[in-house]
């Protein structure tokens, strides 16, 4: 089906991946304890590329273990916050040397387009440990006068400290996997803490490279443990041991309340970073060419594998023929094929589940009587391959309006002039993770910003991401916010200390 244009891989991906795939446990690489393995595909024709460790409750509570040594004894916890800044700015380093290998590994396990791994998921992840490595140094606490009525003679004083809050579960998603990987080790190391990750059992080679890399960097053994293994078993059990302090989760909001739930046992502390169903709002005065490419890109990039997707574009009636138009043309335009493939604009679905879920959604809204005015099916032949759709005539009850599709697929929705309905639709969701507006004019601009509910407001702009920018979700969308200075508050605790002087 599609020309066979793709790159020669670097000969390290080939031989990375043509190896035995085990568990980072305490600095050893060992095998699953039941010995299973399971298969990673390549979604760009479904075949199997490797065979990698499936680990389970047993290894996840040896990995538990092995964190909480490196927590509690050993040189982690001795480290001065510069020593460990140093290293986690050396992980960054180490990424960028190794730039265009782990961005061929990721397209071939992920199907994203290697240009796009190149460009954005590698140096992203590199440049959130450099941010996060000049945090090491600057946690602080508050010295704090206080008067205790009960006391009046009495002097006191009192400050706080700012804890690293222990041992840490984290487990990702698919859709980025180094870059999410680098989301939450970031601060986590940053911190002072520890981790066991899990990577997504569609995508865990890249997890499994950081882990050589981190080891080159001469992170302390155990500091960082990586199980790889599924999420019903090994992420479950990770979620619901009793040796971690805290679990943080990006995925699915299914998952993500069954998070909760294993986390309220013992009331750990947990962060969220789950759904969304992305309203982006483009208004008559906007300048149409930057919003026909800004909003075809909002739900286009990365094949609309993205939580932050702009799925949902309204679009002022005015202007609704000439810019959706324009979207179904950027939508036919764009070059589907392999990832690995230099010219793909776009990849395969990551899974065959994927593929099949977004083919559903497809399916769906297409027979409720929405119409494609561009794609609107898969692409027949090898690989999970769907094509980019544009949807008009959509109803709010439509399950391609109220659900996250999390594929190349946006709904066009026209209205009739910027006023409280048009919020209200655009926040008539139980999502609440991005948005965006599209106007030539400032004020409202900035109004229709303070009025979206949404973790993030795009003006003019769609998917920047930044290291310093904090992101996460209103409603349903999670809990708390990464990247950022916030990031160091989601790994850190505080502590008051009161002295009687
Ligand atoms: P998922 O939420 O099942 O998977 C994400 C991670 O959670 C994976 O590492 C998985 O192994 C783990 N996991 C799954 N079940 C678990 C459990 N019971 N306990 C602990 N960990 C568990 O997402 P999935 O099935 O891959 O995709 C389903 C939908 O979720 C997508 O169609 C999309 O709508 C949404 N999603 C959202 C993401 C985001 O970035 N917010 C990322 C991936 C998926
Ligand atoms: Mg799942």
């Amino acid at each position: 089906m599609f020309a066979a244009a793709e790159i020669g891989l670097d000969e390290r991906v080939t031989r990375f991946v043509g190896e035995r795939h085990r568990l980072l446990i305490g600095g050893q690489w060992v095998d699953a304890a039941t010995g299973k393995t399971f298969p990673v595909y390549n979604p760009a024709s479904g075949e199997v590329i490797a065979q990698v460790a499936e680990g389970d409750r047993e290894d996840i509570d040896r990995a538990v273990k092995a964190a909480r040594r490196a927590f509690e004894s050993g040189p982690w916890p001795r480290l001065t916050p510069s020593d460990r800044g140093r290293l986690v700015w050396k992980l960054g380093d180490l990424i960028l040397e190794h730039l265009e290998e782990l961005a061929e590994l990721e397209s071939w396990d992920n199907g994203k387009p290697i240009r796009v791994a190149r460009a954005a998921d590698v140096p992203l992840a590199a440049d959130l440990f450099h941010y996060m490595a000049g945090w090491a140094t600057k946690i602080e606490g508050n010295t704090i006068s206080i008067s205790v009525p009960y006391a009046p003679e009495a002097r006191f004083h009192a400050y706080t400290l700012r804890e690293p809050v222990g041992v840490v579960g984290q487990i990702i998603p698919w859709n980025f996997p180094l870059l999410m990987a680098a989301w939450k080790l970031g601060p986590a190391l940053a911190t002072g803490c520890t981790v066991v990750l899990k990577p997504a059992e569609e995508t865990p080679l890249s997890a499994l490279r950081l882990g050589e890399l981190i080891q080159e960097a001469g992170f302390p053994d155990g500091v960082v443990n990586i199980v790889t293994g599924f999420g019903e078993t090994a992420g479950a059990a990770l979620a619901a041991h009793p040796g971690i302090d805290k679990v943080a989760f990006t995925g699915s909001t299914e998952v993500g309340k069954l998070i909760v739930q294993a986390a309220a046992n013992d009331l750990k502390k947990v962060s969220l970073e789950l759904g969304g169903k992305s309203p982006n709002v483009v208004l008559h005065d906007a300048d149409l060419d930057l919003a026909v490419a800004g909003t075809a890109s909002a739900i286009f990039f990365n094949h609309g594998q993205c939580c932050c997707a702009g799925s949902r574009l309204f679009v002022e009636e005015s202007i609704f023929d000439k810019l959706v138009g324009g979207v179904a043309d950027e939508a036919k335009k764009i070059k589907v094929g392999p990832g690995l493939d230099p010219n793909t604009q776009m990849g395969p679905m990551v899974s065959e589940t994927q593929y099949n879920r977004v083919c559903g959604y497809l399916e769906a809204g297409l027979s409720e009587g929405a119409k494609a005015v561009a794609g609107g099916g898969k692409l027949s032949g090898k690989g999970y391959f769907v094509e980019p759709t544009v949807l008009v005539d959509t109803k709010p009850d439509m399950k391609v309006i109220r659900e996250e599709i999390f594929g190349p697929v946006v709904a066009a929705i026209p209205f009739k002039e910027l006023d409280d309905d048009v919020i209200k639709a655009a926040n008539d969701t139980i999502y609440g993770l991005a948005a965006g507006v599209w106007t030539r004019d400032i004020s409202k601009a900035h109004a229709v910003a303070g009025k979206l509910k949404a973790g993030t407001v795009w003006i003019n702009c769609y998917n920047i991401f930044d290291a310093a920018l904090p992101f996460g979700g209103y409603k349903q969308s999670g809990w708390g916010r990464e990247m950022g200075h916030d990031a160091i508050d989601l790994y850190t605790q505080k502590k008051a200390v009161c002295a009687a002087l």
